[in-house]
């Protein structure tokens, strides 16, 4: 299956952590959102879309990048670090692959290293995430797409 994994990673790398460990496991190529023609998306039969959280939104980057995609009927997952580390901020951007005729075949979160204002006075809250643990269960989600 022809695979692609696309990721904004622009805090302390937690995302790309995710999107590799992933994107080896599936074997799909891996790119920066910045690195992505919106109409090449249609080329793929799987796509992964993932960055952090930034007040309970994905990266603007990774969804301009949706909002350019043509309509296409690949399967898509989500996944995302944040300092939270779960899945009920991906809704938005679910309804969205969804509108461009996207089939999302599942979703990963987990939590990663998070300096926001308050938690930066205190060296950021999640030090050292996403840890091998999370990389571990980031291999496993991949693993069960492949079913
Ligand atoms: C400005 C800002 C806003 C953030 N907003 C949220 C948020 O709303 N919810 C959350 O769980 N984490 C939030 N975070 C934490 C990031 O999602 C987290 O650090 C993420 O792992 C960064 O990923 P990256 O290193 O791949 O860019 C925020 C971080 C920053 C700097």
């Amino acid at each position: 299956m022809k695979s692609l994994i696309v990721y904004v990673s622009v805090e302390h790398g937690n995302t790309e952590k995710v999107a590799k460990a992933i994107s080896e496991v599936l074997g799909a190529e891996i790119k920066e959102a910045k690195e992505v023609d919106p109409q090449a998306l249609q080329n793929y039969e799987l796509i992964g879309f993932g960055s952090g959280i930034f007040f309970s939104k994905f990266h603007a980057r990774l969804l301009q990048l949706v909002t350019e995609m043509p309509q296409c009927n690949c399967k898509a997952f989500i996944f995302s670090t944040s300092g939270y580390g779960n899945t009920n901020v991906h809704d938005a951007l679910r309804k969205e692959l969804e509108r461009k005729g996207c089939r999302i075949v599942g979703d990963f979160a987990c939590k990663g290293w998070d300096t926001y204002k308050p938690f930066k006075l205190v060296g950021g809250i999640n030090k050292g995430r996403p840890n091998e643990d999370d990389l571990a269960r980031g291999r496993e989600f991949a693993k069960s797409l492949g079913n």
